[in-house]
C-alpha cells in the first residue's frame, strides 16, 4: 500500500524545508524512487531534500507524529534496494547535505556531511596527502552517507577494511526526530555499547545518518597494478589465498570471469594492447606502499605464486594512464553486466580459501537449474558476485524456479562459513533468504533492537528483517 501524504501533512513539511526542499512532482518522485537494482521503482510520495541537521529532524518529527513511512535515499547507487520507497512515504534524500566540513590533517580525520560524494571526498584528502580507502566502484556518485548505511567496501577493502573501518563517529537523527552522536571522535572508545557500529550497516532501518568523523590514511606514495590471465577461473580463484599466506596482502586483489571482461573491454579506452578477452578469468592486482623496492619484491612474490596456479604472462600496466583504463574496466563491469541482459546479483562472501568451492558450487548450481553466470568481485575478501544472467531464459522461470537456485547458492555460501553479503547489503532483495544466515534466536535480537529504537516501524520499513 502507498502511503500517501494529506494536505496538511504536506503543508507542515514544506514549512519545515522550503519550496526548494520537498516535491511531489511525478519526475521527482520517479527520479527518486529507484537505485541500481535491477529495474526496480518504487518512488515516495514526496521527496524530502532537507539541506540542515535541523530540517532533517523537523521532516523526521512530523513524519513521527503521523506515522509516516521514511526512507533514507543517498546516491541511489544501491544494489539490494535499500533505498526504495516500497511504502510510498517521504523519500528524505541527503543530497543537499553534501559539505566537507573539515579536513582535520593533526588527527587524520574528516568531518563530513552524509550526502558527500565518496569520490569527492577521497580527491579532497588526497590534494592532502590523505587517503579515504574504501572506493565501491560507483564512488562518483554514491555517497559517504549511502556507504555508511550499507556497509560498502570495493576493491580497497581487502588491505585497508570497509566503511566500517574508517567510521569513528556519527551524527544521526533517531526515528522520534532526536539528534545524537553516536560515540567520540577517537580511534579507541570501551564506552558503553558500541552505537556507531550498530549503525553502519543499519541500511536506513534505524536512524538518518547526517554526519560522519572518518579516519583517513596517508596516503600510499606508488602503487603497481598487474593483470593477471587464468585459463582456469577455479585455478584464479585458488591463488587468491595463496597470494597472503605466501605474506603479501594485495591493497586490491579483483577477480574478473572472461564474459565479465569481454563485455566491457569494448567500451573501455586505453587499455594496454596485448589485453585480450580470451583466457577463463583474470585477476587484477594492485600492490601499494612507499617504496618501490618492497613494491617490486611484493610484485616478484605474487608473480611466482601466480605462476604455480598455471597462470599466464602477467601484464602490468606501465603508465598510469593505464592503471586508469584497467581501473576504469573493472568499475564498468557492473554496469556492462546490466547493460547486456536482464539479471540478478547476489554479493556472496566466504573465508577467502573457500572461494575456489564458492565458484565451483555456483556453476553447478548453475548447470542443474539451466542459467548461466557471470561472476566478478572483491577475490582477496573472498566476495564473490553472482550475476545470474537472463538471456532467454522463459519468464517462469524467472519468477519461480530462480528463487529457489538462489536459496540453494545462499545456502552453499553459509555451509562454507559465509554469508549472503559482503558490500551490497540485504535492503529489499534479499530479505526473503535471512532465513538461511540466522536462526529464530538471532532473528529475535534483531527484532528486539529495532523495536527499541523505532517501535513505530516508521524508518525504511520492510528493508532487511524479513
Ligand atoms: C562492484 C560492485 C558491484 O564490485 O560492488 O563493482
Ligand atoms: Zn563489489
Amino acid at each position: 500500500m502507498a502511503h500517501e501524504i494529506s494536505e496538511a501533512v504536506y503543508a507542515q513539511l514544506l514549512e519545515a524545508l522550503g519550496p526548494d526542499g520537498l516535491s511531489r512532482e511525478d519526475d521527482v518522485r520517479l527520479a527518486y524512487g529507484h537505485d541500481e537494482t535491477e529495474d526496480l521503482s518504487h518512488p515516495p510520495a514526496v521527496v524530502a531534500r532537507p539541506s540542515t541537521t535541523q530540517q532533517v529532524s523537523a521532516v523526521v518529527r512530523i513524519c513521527a507524529r503521523h506515522a509516516i513511512p521514511i526512507t533514507p535515499i543517498g546516491g541511489r547507487t544501491g544494489l539490494s534496494g535499500g533505498a526504495l520507497c516500497t511504502l510510498g512515504g517521504v523519500g528524505l534524500a541527503l543530497d543537499r547535505m553534501s559539505v566537507i566540513e573539515h579536513i582535520d590533517e593533526l588527527n587524520l580525520q574528516a568531518v563530513v556531511q552524509a550526502g558527500v560524494i565518496t569520490q569527492v571526498l577521497q580527491e579532497a584528502v588526497a590534494a592532502k596527502g590523505l587517503y579515504y580507502p574504501p572506493d565501491p566502484s560507483s564512488r562518483g556518485s554514491c555517497t559517504i552517507g549511502g556507504n555508511i548505511a550499507e556497509n560498502a567496501g570495493g576493491p580497497r577493502a581487502v588491505k585497508y577494511g570497509v566503511t566500517r573501518d574508517f567510521v569513528l563517529n556519527l551524527e544521526v537523527v533517531l526515528p522520534d526526530g532526536e539528534v545524537i552522536w553516536t560515540g567520540a571522535n577517537t580511534l579507541k572508545n570501551a564506552t558503553g555499547y558500541d552505537l556507531t557500529r550498530l549503525i553502519v550497516g543499519s541500511e536506513g532501518t534505524l536512524a538518518v545518518i547526517t554526519r560522519a568523523v572518518l579516519r583517513l590514511v596517508p596516503h600510499p606514495k606508488e602503487t603497481r597494478l598487474m593483470l593477471v590471465p587464468f585459463a582456469s577461473a577455479e585455478r584464479a580463484c585458488e591463488a587468491v589465498s595463496a597470494t597472503f599466506r605466501a605474506g603479501v596482502t594485495p591493497s586490491a586483489m579483483e577477480f574478473i570471469e572472461r564474459d565479465a571482461i569481454s563485455w566491457t573491454m569494448r567500451h573501455t579506452e586505453g587499455l594496454p594492447a596485448q589485453l585480450s578477452a580470451d583466457p577463463g578469468a583474470y585477476l587484477l592486482i594492485e600492490v601499494d606502499g612507499d617504496h618501490a623496492d618492497a613494491i617490486m619484491r611484493d610484485c616478484e612474490t605474487i608473480v611466482n605464486v601466480m605462476e604455480s596456479f598455471e597462470a599466464g604472462e602477467a601484464l602490468f600496466a606501465e603508465t598510469a594512464s593505464e592503471k586508469d583504463a584497467l581501473w576504469r574496466m573493472r568499475r564498468s563491469v557492473p554496469v556492462s553486466v546490466k547493460a547486456h541482459s536482464v539479471y540478478k546479483e547476489e554479493d556472496t562472501v566466504v573465508p577467502r580459501y573457500e572461494l575456489p568451492r564458492l565458484l565451483r558450487g555456483v556453476k553447478e548450481i548453475g548447470a542443474r537449474h539451466g542459467f548461466s553466470s557471470v561472476c566478478y568481485g572483491h577475490a582477496g575478501d573472498g566476495n564473490l558476485h553472482v550475476n545470474i544472467i537472463k538471456g532467454d531464459l522463459p519468464d517462469a522461470f524467472w519468477e519461480k524456479e530462480l528463487g529457489t537456485a538462489i536459496r540453494e547458492i545462499f545456502a552453499l555460501t553459509v555451509s562454507l562459513g559465509g554469508t549472503l553479503s559482503g558490500e551490497h547489503g540485504i535492503g529489499l532483495v534479499q530479505r526473503p533468504y535471512m532465513d538461511i544466515a540466522f536462526n529464530a534466536a538471532q532473528l529475535g535480537v534483531m527484532r528486539a533492537i529495532k523495536q527499541a529504537i523505532d517501535p513505530q516501524g516508521i524508518m525504511n520499513p520492510g528493508k532487511v528483517l524479513p
